[in-house]
């Protein structure tokens, strides 16, 4: 009699046990790859080796339904609103975080009219409602940075868009500096051609400062004591201080030169950097950093593995690194009427070695 092909089974069952602890054992060691080594090898038949990443168990979030949410759908076109851009101070940028500089930003945004804003995060109001935004983080917000413990720090947080972590981590106990791209210097645009046109960088510019102008009505809405900057960070003001925390959410991708922005911030950071973002579409090569223009997105520049992230922070002396992975709500093309859909996201937590 033929064995069932139950049996059969067995031996792959064990199989794939034994290489899912290999894997798991190799997760650990994964992050913690000395800068310098050779790349990954591409396998014989051309196909990216194994990841051990794939062994990261997925957190799988669920999202709070019962608020009450205000789709904001008379949203203004950013371009017809006034500009707040360029917009010239000193060179080095210096002063901003004087409670005078942050009131002068304030007026320059105001009025913080919702329809002219741009609602990156589905934030809550002061009276538990929710403004419908591209992502819901709700409730996912420790989760999101790694369950790194923000009560007592001083945390530098690029990019904050509407402000939904710059409100939740000051709700921990954190006092945070957020740091825009603006005044003088725009967000960083992928050419399409020869260069990019003054329209195309005053358009990009609108936009992001209708998103700026959703991190005032947040700070406004919650009475929160975070301040913002605005320049290059690729030339980070010299008066910001020092951090023990450095936040980069869904940032890194947008930049032109993320390594250069790393080693600005890793420069001021004391003790942890979270680094938050989007999990590439397969396949991939475990330490791969993908080019990925996209005709109309002037400002999607990289798909970063997570291997190659944990190198970049491993070599500006962040080599301590655990790594997470889960989903996150968004609505497709940020359009406010879109049902939200499950995200991948990986999370690494680096803490100077
Ligand atoms: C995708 S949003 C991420 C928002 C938030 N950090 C999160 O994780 O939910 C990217 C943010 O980075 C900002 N940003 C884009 N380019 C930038 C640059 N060159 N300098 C500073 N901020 C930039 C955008 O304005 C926006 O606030």
């Amino acid at each position: 009699m033929e064995k069932p092909s139950g049996a059969n089974a067995v031996p792959i069952i064990d199989m794939v046990s034994r290489l899912r602890s290999r894997l798991g054992r190799a997760a650990k060691r994964y992050l913690g790859k000395l800068p310098g080594q050779p790349p990954d090898p591409i396998g014989p038949s051309g196909q990216p080796p194994i990841d051990p990443f794939d062994a990261i168990p997925v957190s799988r979030i669920s999202r709070d339904t019962t608020a009450t949410t205000r789709p904001i759908v008379e949203a203004a076109d950013p371009a017809s609103l006034e500009s707040v851009w360029p917009y010239r101070r000193d060179q080095g940028h210096l002063g901003q975080l004087s409670p005078d500089s942050q009131e002068e930003y304030l007026r320059r945004f105001e009025p913080l009219n919702p329809a002219h804003c741009h609602w990156y995060h589905e934030i809550p109001t002061a009276d538990g409602e929710r403004i419908v935004g591209a992502w819901d983080l709700n409730g996912n917000e420790a989760v999101y940075l790694g369950h790194v413990d923000f009560d007592g720090k001083r945390v530098f947080e690029l990019g904050p868009a509407t402000g939904q972590l710059t409100w939740w981590m000051e709700g921990e106990g954190a006092e945070v500096v957020a740091f825009e791209a603006g005044l003088d210097q725009s967000n960083d645009l992928i050419p399409y051609g020869r260069t990019v046109t003054a329209e195309t960088r005053d358009n990009a510019m609108n936009f992001v400062a209708a998103v700026q102008r959703s991190w005032w009505w947040t700070k406004v809405e919650h009475q929160l004591r975070a301040s913002v900057a605005y320049g290059s960070v690729y030339n980070l003001p010299e008066d910001l201080g020092e951090f023990d925390i450095t936040v980069l959410g869904a940032v890194l991708l947008h930049l032109r030169d993320p390594f250069g922005a790393m080693m600005q911030v890793a420069a001021r950071t004391n003790d942890t950097i979270v680094v938050t973002d989007l999990e590439p579409p397969r396949p991939w090569s475990p330490t791969e950093m993908r080019f990925n223009p996209v005709e109309g997105d002037h400002s999607s520049w990289w798909v970063i593995t997570p291997g190659a992230m944990g190198r970049m922070l491993s070599n500006v002396g962040f080599g301590e690194q655990t790594i997470t992975r889960h989903t996150q709500w968004h609505r497709p093309g940020h359009v406010a009427s879109a049902e939200p859909i499950e995200m991948s996201m990986y999370t690494i937590v680096a803490r100077r070695d």
